[in-house]
């Protein structure tokens, strides 16, 4: 590693999200003519995890089996990087404790940037039990604080807010029915929401982590905002046909539903999306607490956003086709 190499660290770098943040990464250090070192920490002891750093095909990318468990690992990869990216999934031990470990350990190494794995609509106004992954969120963030202000570091701690991903909206079970062609909402057809596909969502984080100047607590961003009835039009314009809108329930007695499915289908102890929390989304989205007052869209250049059309289109094609949405 030369001394003038930027080391970023990313978490969770075999994840969904993780690998297009390396990608993201090495694809905008190449066009800047940036030297930089992913490290894309791989959980040790998992069977696809390399058991040794291992270099890949792109030589800037070293993926590093680490124990989440132990400081000394934890500093060990940290060493010498501008920013650590968290993209983990999993419920306290992973949101809290892990990346609460990660924090210290590049708080130790004078780390510039955290990234937390937040990566969703901004939960920070939403009241606490409406959603059990945003509350395990919220609380890492207050142990953040508390980390940050005992270290007495200037670590600069930025959360990416991209709203649901885009991709979502091709389920068939989020907004869109393709086969009944309905819109189906929660609560109000005027709450705003915003869609970002995971390419943009990994392109922003990652000229987040190359970011040479300070980098705020918030950063807002969205390929395309819009409401259920905007949604509804927005279904016509893209497939030329009439898509009915349809209020679900009020949001008060999907919240009294949620409770049933918490108390008689809990799911697993270690399930990170059991039902009800998955209905939880949909709760959270309802009580229109979560679009932000502001997009950070344009503050890198070079990201192409992507909007909702071409995944409706695509969902919706497969529904004629009888196909299951891809
Ligand atoms: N807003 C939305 O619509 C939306 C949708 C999906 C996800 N997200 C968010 O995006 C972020 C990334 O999600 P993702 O789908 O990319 O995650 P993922 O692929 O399911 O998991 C990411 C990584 O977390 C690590 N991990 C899982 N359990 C762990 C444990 N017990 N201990 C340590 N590491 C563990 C795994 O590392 P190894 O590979 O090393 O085992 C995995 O690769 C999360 O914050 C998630 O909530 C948002």
């Amino acid at each position: 590693m030369s001394n003038s190499q930027m080391v970023i660290v990313v978490a969770g770098a075999q994840g969904n999200l993780g690998k297009l943040v390396c990608e993201a990464l090495l694809a905008q250090a190449r066009l800047a003519g940036q030297a930089v070192l992913v490290r894309g920490l791989v959980r040790k002891g998992r069977s696809s995890a390399p058991t040794t750093a291992s270099d890949t095909a792109e030589p800037q990318l070293v993926i590093e089996p680490v124990d989440y468990t132990s400081d000394d690992d934890l500093r060990r990869v940290c060493a010498g990087a501008y920013c650590v990216v968290s993209t983990l999934q999993g419920l306290e031990e992973v949101i809290v404790g892990v990346q609460s470990r990660l924090l210290k350990a590049a708080i130790a190494h004078n780390v510039r940037r955290f990234i937390p794995s937040d990566f969703s609509g901004d939960f920070t106004k939403l009241p606490v039990g409406s959603h059990r992954n945003f509350d395990l969120r919220r609380k890492f963030h207050q142990a953040a604080d508390v980390i940050i202000q005992q270290a007495q570091t200037q670590i600069e701690f930025t959360s990416i807010f991209q709203g649901g991903f885009t991709e979502l909206l091709g389920s068939g079970w989020v907004l869109f029915d393709y086969k009944k062609r309905q819109v189906a909402y929660f609560g109000s057809a005027d709450a705003m929401m915003e869609y970002t596909t995971w390419q943009n969502t990994a392109e922003f984080t990652a000229a987040v982590a190359l970011d040479p100047n300070p980098t705020p607590r918030y950063l807002y961003i969205a390929g395309q905002r819009m409401t259920p009835r905007e949604a509804q039009r927005v279904a016509k314009q893209v497939t030329g046909v009439d898509f009915a809108l349809k209020r679900v329930m009020p949001t008060w007695l999907l919240g009294g539903v949620i409770k049933l499915m918490k108390f008689f289908k809990p799911g697993q102890p270690d399930e990170v999306m059991p039902l009800w929390v998955a209905m939880q989304y949909g709760y959270c989205g309802a009580l229109g607490l979560m679009s932000p007052a502001r997009l950070d869209n344009e503050r890198y250049s070079g990201i192409q956003w992507t909007g909702v059309n071409g995944v409706i289109r695509q969902a919706f094609d497969a529904a004629q086709a009888g196909r299951s949405p891809a």
